[in-house]
């Protein structure tokens, strides 16, 4: 039988109904919380929309006779739905004491949470490691502008006026498009390191210069608008090619492991003379020929020559009383080789696949 609409006892059934409805609703995600309880509070004590407050304000239409049995009604009703909302209250007040104790509690047999820590870029290892191998011999460390002059970058270094290097096809010019020695350019190498060392201190000098360098070459796998240089210089009284020579053979068998030999062949460099390339032997095959020395059993691994008498006179050097010698190298192309990058690319994308490995 169903009650009248709008009886209490249509409200009785409704509120059982409601409250039973929503147990079964939260079961799902681990039974009713607190804020549900005091919604379904809202909605049947609540001071001004509640259903048992709207039925106390019906009791002014109903026939006087009935008024007694209606009011003790709706009476019932509120205790009964103040009853069965406190005991919900409780339930759902322990269960989220629980899930707080819960979140509290250490599940030791979890596996330990990852810490992650950075790591050197293989530029700045190999970097670090050709420093320290010249360290070794005495060699400091030092800086130089990457903003340049024609004057460090070309003109001191013996350039002629026409050499082909000057070209603004091959040069980032700032100011002035190669024109005169003010021409401010972005450094093609560290080769003008020297200079400034040169001006800067007497010898003995025994310096590294490390740093990016810049030529407009378009980027693939072998080729970069910016990559990375390390410059030597030395200059002292009595210094000869066997110095250079001795030095790059303890460079590389410091560098590359004890079997390994250099080998030198004359070139020209306008700031040495002689200039020479300098090759080592190749580690991965011991010299028998591989696919990374391109079966020669050699791999060049840079430019090298005693400093030209003009580069010291310009440098502010007498040339008669002092000689030197002068090498450079491609730190990208070394770090290539001595840990296989494919691609030179790779080391300048950021990309924490390739960062992230062991160097
Ligand atoms: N500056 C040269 C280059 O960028 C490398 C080089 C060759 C540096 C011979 C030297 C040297 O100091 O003596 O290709």
């Amino acid at each position: 039988m169903t009650p009248p609409p709008g009886s209490v006892e249509e409200a009785r059934l409704l509120l059982a109904s409601e409250l039973e409805e929503a147990v079964r609703e939260a079961a799902a995600r681990g039974g009713l919380l607190p804020a549900d309880v005091q919604g379904l509070r809202v909605r049947w004590l609540g001071k001004k929309q509640g259903v048992v407050t709207a039925l106390l304000t019906r009791l002014r239409d109903v026939p006087k006779d009935e008024k007694a049995a209606f009011g003790a009604g709706v009476n019932a009703l509120k205790q009964e739905a103040e009853e069965r909302l406190a005991r919900l209250e409780a339930e759902a007040e322990a269960r989220a004491a629980a899930a707080a104790e819960a979140a509290k509690a250490v599940d030791v047999t979890l596996p330990p949470r990852a810490f992650p820590t950075g790591r050197l870029h293989p530029l700045t290892v190999v970097r670090r490691r050709i420093e320290a191998s010249f360290r070794g011999l005495g060699y400091e460390v030092a800086d130089g502008p990457e903003i340049e002059s024609d004057w460090y970058n070309f003109e001191s270094l013996n350039f002629a006026p026409d050499h082909p290097a000057r070209d603004a096809v091959d040069t980032f010019f700032v100011k002035g498009g190669g024109e005169g020695r003010d021409a401010l350019l972005l450094r093609t190498h560290t080769s003008p390191v020297q200079m400034r060392t040169m001006e800067g201190r007497k010898p003995p000098i025994r310096v590294l210069c490390p740093g990016r360098v810049y030529r407009k070459d378009d980027i693939d796998p072998r080729h970069s608008p910016v990559f990375h240089q390390m410059e030597g210089l030395v200059v002292d009284e009595g210094i000869t090619f066997a110095h250079l020579r001795g030095t790059l053979a303890a460079f590389a068998r410091s560098f590359f492991g004890g079997r390994a030999e250099v080998r030198l062949a004359p070139t020209f460099f306008p700031f040495v003379e002689p200039g020479v390339d300098c090759a080592v032997s190749c580690v991965f095959c011991d010299r028998k020929g591989c696919r990374i020395c391109s079966y020669s059993g050699w791999i060049e691994i840079m430019g090298a020559g005693m400093v030209h008498p003009n580069v010291l006179a310009n440098g502010g050097i007498d040339p008669e009383r002092y000689t030197g010698f002068a090498f450079g190298m491609g730190i990208d192309r070394i770090a290539m080789l001595v840990y296989g990058i494919p691609d030179l690319r790779l080391l300048f994308e950021n990309d924490l696949r390739f960062l992230d490995r062991t160097w």
